[in-house]
């Protein structure tokens, strides 16, 4: 049995994930215990420094890889035991991906229309709807003008709208994207996240995206920060109602911003590196619980 019926509950969920690669008779331990868990309609932010496991994760939610040991399920499909035709049918039909290289997102001698439209040909959508999808898809990413354009024919930014085109041809649930404006400017990174903001919305489409720039946690609902291969805080950041039903957010404000430290399911939990120095915990902590507060001390 490898796909299982969609359960209640969160659309994507990783529990207990471990990766490890071996490189001669080294072992990198690139994920450690990693927790995730993204409800359908979500757009998350994964932050973390170069190294954490972020592109290691999102190639495993991709079906790229496989963990060491752990659970990973994605709608019906449990990524730990597909056949390799699920495998393919995962790739093609419920994930979009985008990687961080923008030059490996389009085939440079394809045109802007016919990019978009190559996945639609490997999975047999007839040709008046990948003709209908493509110049839709090519709109929503403000490029309809651009159709008949090579990727060199392109500025950086807009080969990285055409990769999200692309991404969502087969219209897949499931869109990730590794770094998809580390290459790109500031203003046009910031217009890149506006658009996938807006797929999210027009389609309804669940989006990880992956980044060492914590600043775009501020333009998304959820940002989770992975350390050592682990996630180990999470800042959510709520819209209130007014705010909302203005259009406009408020970025200067941070009142509404949290962070959380994340309890994994042994019930660990990843205290900051400056807390531990700052009070000069080492080896072991005393807990204690008070009036439903739990404090930690050194215990030398
Ligand atoms: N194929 C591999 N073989 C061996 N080690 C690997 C492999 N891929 C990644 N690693 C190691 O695993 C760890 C996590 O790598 P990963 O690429 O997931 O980091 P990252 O968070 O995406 O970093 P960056 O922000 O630099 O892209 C690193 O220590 C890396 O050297
Ligand atoms: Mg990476």
């Amino acid at each position: 049995m490898t796909t299982v019926p969609e359960a209640e509950g969160p659309y994507l969920v990783c529990s207990g994930l471990f990766k490890i690669y071996k490189v001669a008779d080294l072992e990198v331990v690139a994920l450690r215990g990693l927790e995730l868990s993204v409800d359908r309609g979500e757009v998350i932010a994964v932050v973390g420094a170069s190294g954490s496991g972020k592109s290691t994760m999102l190639n495993i939610l991709a079906g790229y890889d496989t963990p060491s040991a752990g659970t990973v399920r994605v709608g019906r499909f449990d990524l730990l035991h597909m056949t390799n035709k699920e495998v393919v049918e995962y790739r093609r039909q419920e994930v979009g991906f985008i990687w961080q290289e923008t030059s490996r997102n389009l085939f440079p001698y394809l045109t802007a229309y016919e990019n978009v439209e190559l996945p639609m040909l490997l999975t047999g959508v007839p040709a008046n709807t990948r003709r209908e999808r493509s110049n839709e898809l090519l709109e929503i990413v403000g490029l309809g003008h651009r159709r008949g354009h090579r990727p060199a024919q392109l500025s950086g930014g807009e080969q990285q709208r055409v990769a999200i085109a692309v991404a969502l041809a087969n219209r897949p649930p499931l869109l990730l994207a590794d770094e998809p404006t580390g290459e790109l400017d500031e203003e046009t990174a910031a217009e890149v996240l506006d658009l996938l903001n807006n797929v999210n919305k027009e389609l309804g489409t669940t989006i990880v995206i992956v980044t060492h720039d914590p600043a775009i946690s501020t333009s998304v609902g959820r940002a989770i920060a992975i350390r050592d291969g682990k996630t180990s805080t999470e800042t959510t950041r709520a819209v209130t109602f007014e705010r909302a039903i203005g259009g406009e957010t408020d970025e200067g404000e941070d009142r509404d911003v949290e962070e959380f430290l994340l309890v994994d399911s042994s019930g660990s939990v990843q205290i900051p590196r400056e807390v531990l120095d700052q009070l000069a915990i080492r080896r072991r902590v005393r807990l204690g619980v008070t009036d439903g507060r739990v404090t930690l001390e050194s215990g030398e």
